[in-house]
């Protein structure tokens, strides 16, 4: 482990502006912060930017719907930010905005680099406009019914009910979500990053083992769909920056964002002036670089912005680090269920160190979901941190205060099994450095469980009883706080603040992985008091409870929507009788590769199986619905989707969204059944 001292640079994806932090979040922060402060303990210089991504539409009409100017809108949302991962012990070095100085011009130099070297197009598209709000449309902000099946109440890229994706001006009655008004079509020229300019040059970076498998395929899939131009401007009003060659025109958040990595680098160097910028940022730079961020966001990262540094003549990213999404007792975070739980939330009821250790337990280096179990997340803690881990120390430090005046034995028995400990080490370093964060735990606590076992086997409380056998639980103990020490310093990226108490308690400074080497004897520690306390399932409840409730409105515009549709046109009973309805057992239900609404359903109707794809993966999932009984539109034409053959449709009540509802008929039914 005496590898050379490595200049490492790490970024977590930067928040948005217009909401408070929230667990789902805190799984990338907490992912990196963990990285970071074990590169540190390896003695690496590492360093850790972040900043809030302050620019767009949403932040916009955000700060108007409160009556305020975006600038206050951003100034307190970071403040509210910044406390919340300070909670949670996430130590950047620096915490930027996007909206800064630093980011100006550091946008503007790449933008007109980009520019000059011919990577920047215009021309003029048609969008929709509000003409009451005086503003182009973004997708999200107009409604309409779906082109394809009528269904009322979706948004301008994609229909909820039959996954058909379309563009804003397809849909039927669109209205602005913003003013109510019927959007009209207008012309406006547009600035274009030209992506496929580095098609030649991205398709090597990406095979060169940069990113993740996962990942590299999805860009294959890329590839092979086209590099299309990107469009990088947005007309006023906007919040963000103006483009200088281009007035009235703003540069799109998502151009800003990403080098604002770069820019809370910047602001960095100006606190330190040792660090240089152009030897981190520079085309030759011999420091490492690497973004964390979550896997919806891996087209910016993994394709516009390495292109975007090629082009401005900046180096690559080392890395991306892909993570997956935080699914609450298996199902998507939802507010009606209670579980759409705020950083404050949680750190208003419970130890943010047992949701970092919990993390930790669950991460590994893929993509894949992870779920926060409450009940799991419970047992989990109490038994690996409270049973195991410091259960080890609070068996020996009483012994070790009372009966040994505070002072370890001058010699350690059991060499060995202390030499075995510190040789584990390197082992856990090879998982922390690879993201495997869940086997380093699962290592960790196994040798726990071994330490435990050993201190089970010399009953030190037994011996404590025999005069002549107190020379042998001193250096019982003492062998048991020496472990624990290892123990300690490998749990530290995780529990910074539980391994700071241990280490006042050992009273031996601040371990790094090299200090290891040496154990503590003769040594004086200090006084014992309980490290963690356990996690009481009454806490957790609490804060379900409080999640449900602090649900207050978030002031994001909501679309102006009436609470239930209106009764549609009356239909005759020979009109309804053409519908052939049947009772489905969803046989297994899956997730379409490349669609964010769809689930393909497998439904058998006792006898006949039918694919049906049906947009209710933002409500459902995947796993909950196999086995369950609903209820079909047997007799709909088959119908292409772009994922297959969708032959029939599954019936579900609610707006969208995570508020989608399917039908289930009273127990006793059977597959096949119609309904009349
Ligand atoms: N502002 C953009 C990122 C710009 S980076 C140049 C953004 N912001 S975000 O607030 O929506 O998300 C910030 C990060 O949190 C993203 O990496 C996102 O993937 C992650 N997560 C947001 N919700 C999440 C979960 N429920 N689960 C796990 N990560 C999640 O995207
Ligand atoms: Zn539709």
């Amino acid at each position: 482990m005496s590898e050379p001292r490595r200049q490492i640079l790490v970024t977590s994806a930067l928040p948005y502006a217009n909401g408070p932090i929230h667990i789902g979040h805190l799984v990338e922060y907490i992912q990196t912060d963990i990285w970071v402060r074990f590169q540190r303990l390896l003695g690496h210089h590492c360093r850790y930017v972040c900043a809030d991504d302050a620019h767009g539409t949403p932040i916009m009409l955000k700060a108007r719907s409160e009556g305020i100017e975006p600038e206050a809108l951003i100034a307190r949302v970071s403040q509210e930010h910044q406390a919340d991962f300070a909670g949670f012990h996430i130590g950047f070095d620096h915490y930027h905005s996007t909206h800064s100085d630093e980011n100006r011009r550091l946008a503007t130099l790449i933008y007109q680099r980009l520019r000059d070297a011919g990577h920047i197009a215009r021309r003029t598209i048609r969008q929709a406009y509000d003409p009451v709000a005086e503003m182009f449309l973004p997708d999200r902000f107009i409604k309409g019914s779906c082109p394809r099946c009528g269904a009322e109440e979706q948004y301008g890229d994609s229909c909820e009910q039959c996954g058909a994706t379309y563009s804003p001006t397809d849909l039927k009655n669109p209205v602005s979500a913003i003013s109510g008004a019927t959007p009209v079509e207008r012309d406006s020229e547009h600035l274009f990053f030209r992506l496929g300019d580095f098609e030649a040059m991205l398709r090597d970076w990406t095979r060169a083992g940069h990113l993740q498998r996962e990942i590299a395929n999805k860009l294959d899939e890329w590839f092979r769909a086209g590099l299309n131009d990107w469009d990088i401007s947005r007309d006023a009003p906007y919040f963000g920056f103006e483009i200088p060659d281009a007035p009235g025109k703003y540069f799109y958040v998502w151009l800003d964002a990403p080098i604002g990595y770069m820019a809370s680098f910047d602001a960095l160097c100006q606190k330190e002036p040792a660090l240089d910028f152009d030897s981190w940022w520079g085309p030759g730079s011999g420091a490492e670089l690497y973004h964390f961020i979550g896997k919806d966001i891996a087209y910016f990262h993994t394709l516009f912005w390495p292109a975007m540094l090629k082009g401005a003549g900046f180096r690559q990213p080392s890395a991306v680090f892909c993570h997956g999404f935080l699914t609450v007792n298996g199902q998507k975070m939802s507010k009606s269920r209670g579980t759409f739980i705020k950083a404050r939330t949680w750190l208003d009821h419970l130890d943010p160190e047992y949701l970092r250790y919990y993390f930790a337990a669950k991460l590994g280096a893929g993509v894949d979901d992870i779920d926060l179990n409450l009940d799991d997340f419970i047992a989990r803690v109490n038994s690996d941190l409270v049973g195991k881990f410091v259960n080890i120390a609070s068996r020996c430090a009483g012994f070790i205060e009372k009966r040994f005046e505070g002072r370890l034995s001058e010699r350690l028995a059991e060499p060995q099994l202390y030499a075995d400990f510190v040789a584990a080490g390197e082992r856990i370093a090879t998982l922390y450095e690879g993201r495997e964060y869940a086997q380093a735990m699962r290592e960790i606590m196994q040798l726990a469980d071994r330490a435990n076992q050993y201190i089970d086997e010399r009953k030190p409380w037994a011996a404590i009883k025999e005069a002549d056998r107190l020379g042998e639980v001193h250096e019982v103990c003492t062998v048991g706080l020496n472990l624990f020490r290892v123990l300690n310093t490998w749990l530290k990226p995780v529990l910074p603040e539980l391994g700071a108490r241990a280490e006042r308690f050992l009273n031996a400074g601040s371990a790094d992985w090299q200090a290891l080497a040496t154990p503590l004897t003769g040594h004086s520690v200090g006084r014992w008091e309980p490290l963690l306390t356990r996690v009481e399932p009454k806490a957790v409840e609490a804060l379900l409870a409080d999640a449900k409730e602090s649900l207050a409105p978030t002031g994001t515009p909501a679309p102006a929507q009436p609470a239930i549709a209106p009764i549609a046109e009356t239909i005759t009973i020979d009109d309804f009788a053409k519908v052939d309805l049947r009772v489905a057992r969803i046989a297994r239900a899956e997730a379409v590769e490349g669609a964010d609404k769809l689930l393909r359903l497998t439904l058998d109707l006792g006898g006949e199986q039918r694919t049906v794809f049906a947009g209710i993966k933002s409500a459902y999932d995947p796993a909950d619905l196999e086995g369950r009984l609903t209820v079909m539109v047997a007799n709909l034409a088959p119908r292409k989707m772009k994922f297959g053959l969708s032959e029939g449709m599954v019936l579900a009540a609610g707006p969208g969204g995570k508020e989608l509802f399917i039908l289930s008929p009273d127990s006793g039914a059977q597959p096949g059944m119609r309904i009349k």
